[in-house]
């Protein structure tokens, strides 16, 4: 579903991605760990066709996001950490906009309102602006827009940052639906902790490189945060 394959990415003598291998599947959450500057930002914006790769391929569905970009744009969705969202028009409004901007023409009121409604708004919130969303709510309308695209591939970009620890466990709820109708989910994250509770797998990036990936199993038979510290404090030069 999403296969990232001998990826790196430069950017003059910062090595951002160094030949990243990895694949998620549809059904599978995969939460990223690294800290600030480990290249899983960039690992996205590759994936979205944001910027070229330096080296290596990124396919989405099998299509190559740099040969063809736009037919693997209409495949991925993407949540970032501040879901960009229009002040002035209300939640129905903005998922409308998003959603037409994302290819869907023939979304009716209703499913904007079913969808709606999913991720957890109330319905007099439908027609409210969004200026005074809380940024749990925002958050919940950036799911609102990947669900009306239907796009298998969903990346987020630590999106539970900043989120109060109930709309944090409802945002995941959210997630772990996705994942039950198939989707291919990436969720970058610094808290471990939600991450040992919804990952399929767990991945550590250190200066570019994917150290390490547990699977469930993994996850049960080793103590993520003690690993992630040691990871994390070693020189960058023995991670390099
Ligand atoms: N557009 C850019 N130009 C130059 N350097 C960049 C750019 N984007 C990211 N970097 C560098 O690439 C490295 C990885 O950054 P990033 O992918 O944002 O890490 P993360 O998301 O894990 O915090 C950092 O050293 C960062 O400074
Ligand atoms: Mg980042």
């Amino acid at each position: 579903m999403l296969e990232i394959e001998n990826l790196s990415k430069h950017y003059g003598d910062v090595k951002a991605v160094q030949n990243l291998d990895l694949t998620i599947e549809p059904g599978e959450i995969l939460c990223m760990l690294g800290a600030n500057g480990a290249g899983k930002t960039t690992t996205l914006m590759v994936a979205l066709g944001f910027t070229e790769p330096t080296a290596g391929t990124v396919r989405i569905r099998g299509v190559d996001v740099t040969q063809d970009p736009l037919e693997a744009k209409r495949h991925v969705a993407y949540v970032s950490e501040n879901v960009m969202l229009y002040g002035n028009f209300t939640a129905r409004q903005n998922l409308d906009f998003f959603t037409k901007l994302g290819g869907k023409k023939d979304a009716s009121d209703a499913d904007y309102a079913q969808v709606l409604g999913r991720v957890g708004l109330q319905e007099d919130a439908f027609n409210r602006r969004v200026k005074g969303f809380s940024k749990g709510i925002r958050q919940k309308l950036g799911i609102a827009i990947a669900i009306m695209k239907d796009a298998k591939v969903i990346l987020l970009d630590e999106p539970t940052s900043g989120l109060d620890s109930k709309s944090g466990v409802e945002f995941l709820q959210l997630l772990a639906d996705l994942r039950t109708e198939g989707k291919a989910i990436w969720m970058t994250t610094h808290d471990i902790f939600r991450a040992k509770g919804i990952a399929d797998r767990v991945g550590i990036m250190v200066s570019g490189r994917l150290v390490q990936v547990l699977t469930r199993r993994g996850l049960e038979q080793q103590d993520l945060e003690a690993l992630y510290v040691q990871y994390v404090s070693q020189p960058t030069e023995q991670a390099a």
